[in-house]
């Protein structure tokens, strides 16, 4: 129809130069040329629409994206997006290799370069930086390595630390990263949380983007984890306790915990809820009581959680080696004995001090949890033992730990001047070739909805 009409239209306006014959034949073919042409431009137009978006998510999730709001809806059951083709990385290097060891990323060598930062300090811009991040003093023991939030010192800048969640684009897009990009400079990839966090990221097309990672998994470039051992002994070390401290003095209360993420896809909901049936657990944050004291109120605090014996420290999701800030501040900094979900076991005897912790992988069941809590009650002498790490430090400990921050800080003072990596599959490093590295979970709506969230009252 379309090329009827445009050939009827060309013939008109040129039949009176040409024979009319062979112009319709010329213009049939040009005519039908068209209409293939706009057919093909049209579904490939279709197609770059679709795959602006992570492919294989439900529609819904999709609209949600575009409001930026995935993290509180969505249904997709893989519990992480799939994998994308397109589209990619101006510079996208496949990772073509062989060698298991080189299956994420490649290293190279290239002339050494000198590094431009004035006065001898090492500059990091922190690109996508908000109000709250990256902190006001990164880290104080190191006055020479600068954080900065202002995107103009990127030319002199040795690294650019990009922060993996909230706002960072869910599929590569060159303008959203610096025009310029210089061989020495080290972009590094934050994602700042597990992987359910960044799920709607499409990292199958951020391959070649970044240098290094920073996150809290033992084999990142640099270590981001929320605590350290070495921290915490040097903490105890200033402050030794008693070290024939009864622990369980003074100990009315048994079972702690606070929670306010009360998303019901968390697993730890239907463990804390069977607990609850074998022993007495109080809790408190959105998803319990509100607690008796004040936010700012912090002796308040002190004096209400000193009553208890145990801290649920669970962790909101079950990735490998994920041991957040709720088991190294709110429990080892504390004097309760923390009950731990999340990481597999193995995950805290590598990184915590021995013996500081109930794993509960390691019983059948809650109602068997329960029983083991009943009897520590009982038995003062077996429950002080979980307290002994923090006076007998362990000979060896691993090197000075100032904070994730600083660890960026001498990672770049000890970087070789000619060393070059690029992540050429960050998605699978970060996700796991089979999504392995968490334990898949399906999302269901926002936790804001009453349906959708769980409540101990
Ligand atoms: C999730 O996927 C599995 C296997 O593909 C399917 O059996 C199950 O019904 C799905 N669940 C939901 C809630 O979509
Ligand atoms: C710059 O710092 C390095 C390492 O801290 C030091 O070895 C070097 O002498 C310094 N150079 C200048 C010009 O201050
Ligand atoms: C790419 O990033 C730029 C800069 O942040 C933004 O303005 C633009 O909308 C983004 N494009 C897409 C397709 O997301
Ligand atoms: C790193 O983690 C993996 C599994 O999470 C573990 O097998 C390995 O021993 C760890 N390596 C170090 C040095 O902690
Ligand atoms: C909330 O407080 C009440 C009264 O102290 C108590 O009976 C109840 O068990 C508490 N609920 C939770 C979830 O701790
Ligand atoms: C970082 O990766 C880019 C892209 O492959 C590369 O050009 C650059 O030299 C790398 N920088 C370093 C310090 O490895």
């Amino acid at each position: 129809m379309a090329a009827e009409m445009l050939v009827n239209m060309l013939s008109k306006s040129e039949h009176r130069k040409h024979s009319k014959h062979s112009l319709l034949v010329l213009l049939r073919t040009v005519g039908s040329s068209l209409i293939v042409f706009v057919c093909m431009y049209l579904l490939y137009t279709a197609n770059q629409q679709t795959l602006t978006y992570p492919v294989g998510l439900n529609p819904s999730v999709v609209t949600d994206l575009k409001r930026r709001k995935v993290l509180h809806y969505g249904h997709d059951n893989t519990s992480l997006i799939q994998r994308s083709a397109l589209p990619r990385y101006q510079y996208f290097v496949s990772s073509l290799s062989d060698n298991p060891a080189s299956k994420f990323y490649s290293v190279w060598n290239e002339e050494a370069t000198i590094r431009k930062s004035p006065n001898n300090r090492t500059i990091i811009v922190a690109w996508n930086s908000t109000p709250k991040w990256p902190p006001k003093k990164p880290c104080p023991s190191m006055p020479g390595c600068v954080f900065t939030k202002d995107q103009r010192q990127v030319a002199n800048a040795d690294a650019l630390l990009f922060r993996g969640i909230h706002g960072f684009p869910l599929v590569y897009n060159r303008t959203y990263f610096p025009t310029v990009r210089h061989g020495h400079q080290y972009w590094i990839y934050m994602p700042y949380e597990c992987p359910h966090l960044t799920r709607d990221v499409d990292l199958a097309s951020y391959g070649g983007v970044f240098n290094w990672t920073f996150t809290y998994r033992n084999d990142s470039d640099i270590l981001a984890t929320w605590g350290h051992v070495t921290q915490i002994y040097q903490e105890l070390a200033e402050n030794p306790p008693d070290p024939n401290r009864d622990y369980s003095k003074g100990k009315t209360k048994l079972v702690l915990w606070y929670v306010s993420n009360c998303y019901k896809h968390l697993s730890r909901f239907p463990y804390a809820a069977e607990l609850r049936k074998h022993i007495q657990v109080d809790i408190f944050g959105g998803c319990g009581n509100s607690s008796h004291c004040e936010k700012k109120d912090k002796q308040c605090v002190i004096e209400h959680t000193r009553q208890y014996k145990f801290y649920l420290a669970f962790e909101n999701f079950k990735c490998v080696e994920y041991i957040t800030e709720k088991f190294w501040d709110n429990s080892l900094r504390n004097d309760f004995v923390p009950i731990v979900l999340g990481a597999p076991k193995g995950d805290y005897e590598r990184f915590a001090p021995p013996n500081s912790f109930i794993h509960v992988d390691d019983f059948e069941s809650p109602e068997e949890l329960a029983n083991y809590l009943k009897y520590l009650d009982q038995n003062d002498e077996e429950y002080n033992q979980y307290f002994a790490w923090k006076t007998r430090p362990p000979n060896t400990l691993p090197a000075s730990w100032d904070g994730r921050y600083c660890e960026v800080c001498k990672k770049l003072l000890q970087a070789s001047p000619t060393e070059r990596k690029v992540y050429t599959d960050l998605d699978r490093w970060w996700r796991g070739g089979k999504y392995e590295l968490c334990e898949p979970m399906i999302y269901d709506g926002s936790y804001k909805h009453p349906r959708n969230a769980v409540h101990f009252h």
